[in-house]
């Protein structure tokens, strides 16, 4: 279902500073992410993931420091992870049922692909970690752009297993990394409804005061 994404320009290319395109705006302004409880197979080859997270580093990031990773669990390893991410849950939630250690084992497998965004900030001395943790989020929301724009559904999802050290011991994130997000990847199985969107975000037009 993936079709191909351009290979980027040579360094010095001249490149369009915008890009006008009615499909492109229908695209942005009706984006919507598929319900978790709906994501099934097919999911993208491997090959047409590696395509698709190369497009998805086309993100801003400020002195190129690339403060981003990807960790991906396709087939098996999905369920691995489960069973390691329970262990971790009954040592550091050792009041969890069994209903919620078998909802842990099978977090991953609610997609044929889950994509873990690390954020791996860089110290350079110059560039705050915030920008680079930002980047990490620009990251997270391109990839669903790029996989929507392929023909993948796909979600956000943090939920308890982005926030544990247990869990970032299991995934290897060194220090100051964190986890941004895992983006599930794969077919709708069942289109999601509108659901109710901002109306009044608050926009204020600066004027200098006295
Ligand atoms: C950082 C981040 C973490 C999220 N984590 C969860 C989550 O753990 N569980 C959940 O149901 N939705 C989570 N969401 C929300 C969904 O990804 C999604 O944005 C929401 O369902 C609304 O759909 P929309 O993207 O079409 O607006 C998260 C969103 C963000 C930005």
């Amino acid at each position: 279902m993936t079709d191909t994404f351009p290979t980027a320009p040579s360094v010095g290319t001249s490149m369009p500073a915008q890009h006008p395109s009615q499909e492109a705006r229908d695209f942005l302004a009706l984006r919507r992410s598929a319900n978790k409880a709906f994501i099934s197979t097919p999911g993208p080859t491997p090959q047409q993931l590696d395509e698709l997270l190369a497009a998805t580093t086309r993100v801003p990031d400020h002195r190129r420091l690339e403060p981003w990773r990807f960790i991906v669990f396709e087939g098996e390893a999905r369920e691995k992870f489960g069973d390691a991410a329970a262990r971790v849950q009954e040592e550091e939630a050792p009041q969890a049922g069994f209903k919620a250690l078998e909802e842990t084992r099978g977090l991953l497998m609610r997609a044929p692909t889950v994509v873990a965004v690390i954020s791996s900030p860089k110290d350079d001395n110059k560039t705050p970690i915030w920008e680079q943790e930002l980047s990490a989020g620009a990251l997270c929301y391109n990839l669903l752009l790029t996989a929507n724009a392929a023909g993948w559904a796909g979600c956000w999802l943090t939920e308890w297993i982005s926030f544990s050290s247990g869990i970032n011991k299991v995934l290897g994130l060194e220090r100051g990394e964190r986890i941004a997000g895992f983006i599930y990847l794969g077919t709708a199985t069942m289109d999601p409804q509108e659901r109710a969107r901002p109306e009044a975000t608050p926009v204020q037009r600066w004027t200098a005061t006295d």
